[in-house]
């Protein structure tokens, strides 16, 4: 198929990558163009100058960039995805981003008769490198039907939730349960630490338990080292938990934790931890 991707950053520069190899022609578009040049470099396909340059003639259009405020310039911007993309074209947006917004992209792509489907991932970039993302997905299904065969290129599983927007409502419902899952492994190891247990076998015993997650498999290592130079930043984290404090605010949620965890991460950006992994946490209760 003729695809476009927009923005190679972490996620979508091996994400463009697995639809160049799965045989497709793609085209990408990435604001700063050395790192477009680069992707060229590994795969076969071609860079355009812009987002609606980009997106003419393609048969999908898929975006991932950071927030709300990108993901409306380049796709409502002056040379944004809406410009070139032709009716009847699929336009699948991969960036966490709000509810609302997708509701608002999904009736301005109908009024022009292309689709669109919201389709935040989850598996961060080890999983966007290996192929094995987790993607959900709001819009129409018949869209959804078209591309989930695509996307199949990054994914382990794509899931169709519901109508516009639900993809990303998703997202946030994944992020509430981390963050809530992050504090209390940063508590437990911290409790460890300070009870003179040897941690690794504390690990060994009760990751088999009620109390594993992936959070402790993966990170429970690195939390007890106090490295958190990689990952998913906290900046992102509390981009995406403003989100769902944003939509709890108008749905009626209590999102007390999620709250006080969204602070949590405000200390850690205060000890110099925007860029740190979301495992961070745990640095601001070992400090003292
Ligand atoms: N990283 C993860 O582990 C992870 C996991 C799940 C979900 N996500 C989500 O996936 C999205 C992308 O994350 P990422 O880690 O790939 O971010 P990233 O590495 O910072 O890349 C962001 C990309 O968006 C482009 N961009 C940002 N603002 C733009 C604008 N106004 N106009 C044009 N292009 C713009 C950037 O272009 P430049 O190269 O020019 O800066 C870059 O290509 C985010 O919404 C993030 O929350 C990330």
């Amino acid at each position: 198929m003729q695809v476009t991707f927009i923005g190679l950053g972490v996620m979508g520069y091996p994400m463009a990558g697995h639809l160049a190899n799965a045989g497709h022609e793609v085209t990408v578009f990435n604001r700063t163009t050395s790192k477009a040049e680069h992707w060229l470099q590994a795969y076969s396909g071609k860079m355009a100058a812009t987002p609606a340059i980009a997106a003419r003639g393609a048969e999908v259009v898929f975006v991932c960039v950071g927030n709300d405020d990108d993901v409306l310039a380049v796709i409502d911007g002056d040379n944004g995805v809406l410009k070139g993309i032709a009716a009847g074209a699929l336009l699948v947006d991969h960036t966490t981003a709000s509810a609302i917004l997708a509701q608002e992209l999904h009736a301005k792509c109908k009024a022009q008769s292309v689709s669109f489907l919201d389709a935040p991932v989850s598996g961060g970039q080890a999983g966007a490198v290996n192929g094995q993302l987790t993607i959900m997905v709001g819009g129409d299904k018949s869209d959804f039907e078209r591309a989930e065969p695509v996307m199949d290129c990054y994914a382990k599983a794509s899931k169709y939730i519901g109508e516009a927007g639900s993809g990303q409502l998703t997202k946030m419902v994944n992020q509430i349960c981390i963050a809530g899952i992050v504090q209390g492994l940063s508590e437990g190891l911290h409790f460890a630490k300070r009870a003179n247990l040897d941690t690794a076998a504390v690990i060994d015993a009760i990751s088999k338990g009620a109390a594993q997650s992936w959070q402790m498999e993966n990170r429970w290592q690195t939390m007890v080292n106090n490295e958190f130079e990689f990952g998913f930043a906290v900046e992102w984290m509390r981009k995406d938990l403003k989100i769902a404090l944003d939509e709890a605010g108008r749905n009626g949620a209590s999102l007390e934790l999620t709250q006080l965890v969204d602070n949590y991460y405000a200390e850690v950006q205060e000890l110099g931890g925007n860029r740190w992994d979301t495992s961070s946490l745990i640095a601001r209760l070992e400090k003292s």
